[in-house]
């Protein structure tokens, strides 16, 4: 079956993203989010996306205008009941992806393909709350979306080597190079990235380096296109918080523990750029000073 309409469920920082990309390559996207404000919001972002790259000369204002004609917004699920593929992106917790897909499965035709965005939980935890566990796979982005090449598909061991065949071809469509993931907690990147992030907090609580220290010599010594604890507040202090956490609770490795400072940071709700604080303070967004401890 050739995917012709895409639903992304959650319109936020990667849901957005996804629907952003998704419309770029042909696909007439509809994007669903729970409310009519966060639904607008999603919109603007991906205008503002597109804009930028009409300004650049990246994209023509034609095109971007084609790109905004396969895009739709609604807070209606049953909109989506003639998707081909739906692809979630909501909040990282597996209650609420499984009352998601259930619901899905319910009003979609045998045939759509769920995916799932998750960095960290289950693909086959969450495929077991439908009835198709074999045209379910994980789709997993980074973000930016429309900037970072990779996506790991993911398939569990009920996924039909057709669908998974057909979200490679997928991704591939996107423009993204795509990798091979087994059903493992965290895939390949956040595997290796997660317990990389909470070191990075580890030897600041341990005061082996400065915010600052720390970043720069991860940059200029290593290449890193930021520091850790800029990534950090870039990914979301909350977001690495659950991942952490779901990861420790899979793998018992004090590698995947979320350090004492993190807790704390969630806590008081320093969730990085989305909040304003994280490591760093964005109240000029432009120039952020590390925050004092
Ligand atoms: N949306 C769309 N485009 C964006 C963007 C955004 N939010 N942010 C930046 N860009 C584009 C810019 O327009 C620019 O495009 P051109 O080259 O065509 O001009 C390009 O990206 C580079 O941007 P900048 O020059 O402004 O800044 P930069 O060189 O510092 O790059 C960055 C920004 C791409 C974010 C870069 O710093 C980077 O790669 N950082 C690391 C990001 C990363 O590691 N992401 C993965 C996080 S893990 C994850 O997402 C998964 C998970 O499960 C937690």
């Amino acid at each position: 079956m050739a995917i012709q309409k895409v639903g992304v469920v959650g319109c936020g920082l990667m849901g957005a993203g996804i629907a952003q990309v998704s419309a770029a390559a042909g696909f007439t996207t509809v994007a669903r989010e729970v409310a009519p404000e966060l639904v607008e919001k999603g919109l603007k972002g991906i205008e503002k996306n597109l804009a930028r790259l009409v300004e650049k000369g990246t994209i023509t204002a034609a095109a971007s205008g084609e790109i905004r004609g396969r895009l739709t917004g609604t807070t209606v699920i049953d909109d989506l009941n003639d998707c081909d593929l739906i692809i979630e992106a909501i909040i990282e917790q597996l209650p609420a992806k499984r009352e998601l897909f259930a619901t899905l499965d319910k009003i979609c035709p045998p045939g759509t393909i769920f995916a799932s965005n998750t960095s960290s939980l289950t693909i086959t935890e969450i495929a077991a709350a439908t009835k198709r566990p074999q045209r379910f796979v994980g789709l997993h982005f980074f973000s930016p979306v429309p900037v970072m090449k990779l996506v790991e598909v993911v398939r569990t061991i009920s996924t039909e080597p057709a669908v998974y065949e057909e979200m490679l071809a997928f991704g591939a469509k996107l423009g993204k190079t795509t990798v091979r993931a087994h059903d493992s907690t965290g895939f390949i990147v956040n595997r290796l990235l997660v317990p990389y992030l909470l070191d990075a907090i580890r030897a600041l609580e341990e005061g082996v380096g400065s915010i600052e220290d720390i970043d720069s010599s991860m940059k200029l010594g290593c290449g890193h296109p930021m520091g850790p604890l800029t990534l950090l507040d870039f990914v979301g202090l909350d977001t690495t918080y659950y991942i952490a956490n779901i990861m420790f609770e899979e793998f018992r490795e004090r590698r995947f523990a979320a350090p004492p400072l993190l807790k704390r940071m969630v806590l008081s709700g320093w969730l990085g750029r989305k909040t304003g604080k994280g490591f760093y303070d964005y109240a000029d967004a432009q120039n952020p000073t590390a925050m004092k401890f």
